[in-house]
């Protein structure tokens, strides 16, 4: 493997040299001295902490945000910064780790918004654009119709969206912003397959994730950034998952999960949900929930497993069947009802309903508990302690209580949303995908934190496509498929294996 990569190192052209590329925002140097290089035909991983700076390093390349010092070469040309269309002009195609999509608009029209096809007569060639779409889409193995509106699409949908738009145009180099946060481990499978298709026509390809395992798969060579500085840049092959962590965070990492609390079967039932359906999306699902029991929700995507939670938040219809909650039966019609009841959501899709980006932390940990802040008016100072406690706890890395969210790192953002939840003081909680794009060393800060709630009694449901966290987290599954529920499992039956047998029923 070793004298594989140098060959492929000394053959390879040299695409792009970065000459101590800077930038601060302020007076915080979020890059520093980035000096590196990549080869056509490389797939090379970007990793390092939430907030290190490897978003703001791809904004660089591709145009998005300026550098402040330094310059880079593409192609043998020199630059000091890029605009967008320039960098696209010269095959520098980037898939952005917030969704850069029309909601109103199809799949299609988006794939193609500002490249459109035409006819010969030079009109819209919509036919030639739909089946290029199909095409694109096939390919990464799904079957979103093309003229399905995108705010129709669930995330993972919405993802794959994204990149099939990134594999539509001509490109030397890609670059992926944690494009797998939300997909299954077909989709990452048939996306690994793509590039390394375009791997071999000579494409280079920057891969930012916090999946190390998918870095080792995938990559040739593995750039770690801390704090702005590269720290390290090897080949792939030379280290192990907890080596790329330990280098990552700088210092010996003790184990991600904490102890399984034990199962408490005479706690009272705090959520009962009796043959509940709605629609023909969700049917039939009978389970009940104790105090201080976290229950996994697995399944496919599109098995149901967000539709059930947004029943219990009061998002979508219950059409028939009966859902108790801490000993009463509600009909939530809306999710402040069951904000008031006592139930707090992370939802997956931060960006969608989740938080409010252009206002400041502080603003939205108390986004939903703001009433307890009231005595009549906002007291500030409280909100401030209540935010800087969440702020120190998370280690969410801002500047202060009063920094807007959109200058934060998509890690932080996260940490920021499940701090907003946890301050409702709910005894339910749901997460939906919550360790959604956040580093190893956040990721087993949230889990300790989840244990913690456990402890105090509150109840949680955790629906995620990370097996390994519902394996680690949960002492019962439920696995849902195609609406309804197909089984339980418990303890030491909590198998990946079992978990698929359940999901797919095969
Ligand atoms: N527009 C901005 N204004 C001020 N600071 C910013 C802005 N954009 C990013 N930052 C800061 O730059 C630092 C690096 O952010 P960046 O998004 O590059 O991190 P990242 O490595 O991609 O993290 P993550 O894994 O969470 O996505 C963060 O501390 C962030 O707060
Ligand atoms: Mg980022």
């Amino acid at each position: 493997m070793g004298s594989m990569q140098q060959t492929l190192e000394q053959s390879a052209d040299l695409l792009l040299e970065t000459h101590g590329l800077c930038k601060s925002y302020g007076s915080v140097a979020v890059l520093q001295q980035i000096s590196i290089q990549i080869h056509s035909g490389e797939i090379i991983g970007l990793i390092g902490e939430n907030g290190a700076g490897k978003s703001t390093l791809l904004k660089c390349l591709c145009g998005i945000t300026r550098p402040s010092k330094g310059d880079f070469s593409f192609a043998g040309h020199n630059y000091q910064g890029i605009s967008v269309t320039r960098a696209r002009n010269l095959g520098i195609v980037c898939i952005p780790q917030e969704f850069n999509l029309i909601n109103e608009l199809q799949v299609c029209e988006n794939i193609f918004l500002g490249r459109e096809l035409h006819t010969a007569l030079g009109l819209l060639d919509r036919k030639a654009m739909r089946t290029k779409t199909q095409q694109l889409l096939e390919e990464l193995g799904t079957d979103i119709p093309a003229q399905r509106a995108v705010k129709d699409l669930s995330v993972a949908d919405k993802q794959l969206v994204e990149i099939a738009k990134a594999l539509s145009q001509s490109c030397r180099l890609l670059i992926m912003d944690e494009p797998t946060t939300v997909l299954n481990d077909a989709e990452v499978e048939n996306l690994f397959q793509i590039m390394k298709r375009m791997q071999q026509n000579g494409t280079a390809i920057l891969y930012v994730s916090h999946k190390l395992r998918e870095i080792k798969k995938i990559c040739n060579r593995v750039l770690i950034l801390r704090d702005g500085l590269l720290v390290c840049d090897s080949p792939a092959a030379k280290w192990t998952e907890r080596d790329m962590a330990e280098r990552m965070v700088g210092r010996a990492l003790n184990q991600v999960f904490p102890e399984k609390c034990q199962q408490t079967s005479d706690a009272d039932a705090i959520l009962s949900l009796d043959k509940i359906c709605s629609g023909d999306v969700i049917r039939d699902v009978t389970l009940t929930l104790r105090r201080g029991e976290i229950l996994g929700l697995a399944g496919l995507p599109g098995s149901g497993r967000t539709e059930l939670a947004e029943c219990l938040y009061g998002i979508r219809k219950i059409s028939s069947g009966k859902l108790i909650f801490a000993g009463k039966v509600r009909h939530f019609s809306h999710p402040g009802q069951a904000v008031s009841a006592g139930i707090a959501c992370l939802s997956e899709d931060r960006q969608g309903s989740g938080i409010l980006t252009p206002f400041s932390v502080r603003a939205n940990i108390t986004l939903v508990s703001l009433a307890s802040y009231c005595h009549p008016l906002i007291d500030q100072r409280q909100e401030k302690r209540t935010a800087g406690k969440y702020i120190s706890a998370f280690q969410i890395r801002t500047p202060s209580t009063e920094t807007l969210l959109q200058e934060l790192s998509g890690g932080n953002q996260q940490k920021v949303a499940i701090a907003k939840g946890l301050d409702s003081n709910p005894s339910l909680f749901i997460f939906d995908e919550p360790t959604r794009g956040i580093d190893i060393k956040a990721k087993s800060e949230v889990y300790s934190f989840i244990r913690d709630l456990l402890d105090k009694g509150i109840a949680c449901i955790l629906i995620s496509s990370d097996l390994e966290e519902i394996i680690g987290l949960c002492n019962r599954v439920a696995v849902m498929r195609e609406g309804h529920l197909a089984g339980f499992l418990q303890d030491e039956n909590i198998t990946e294996k079992q978990i698929m047998y359940l999901a797919t029923g095969v």
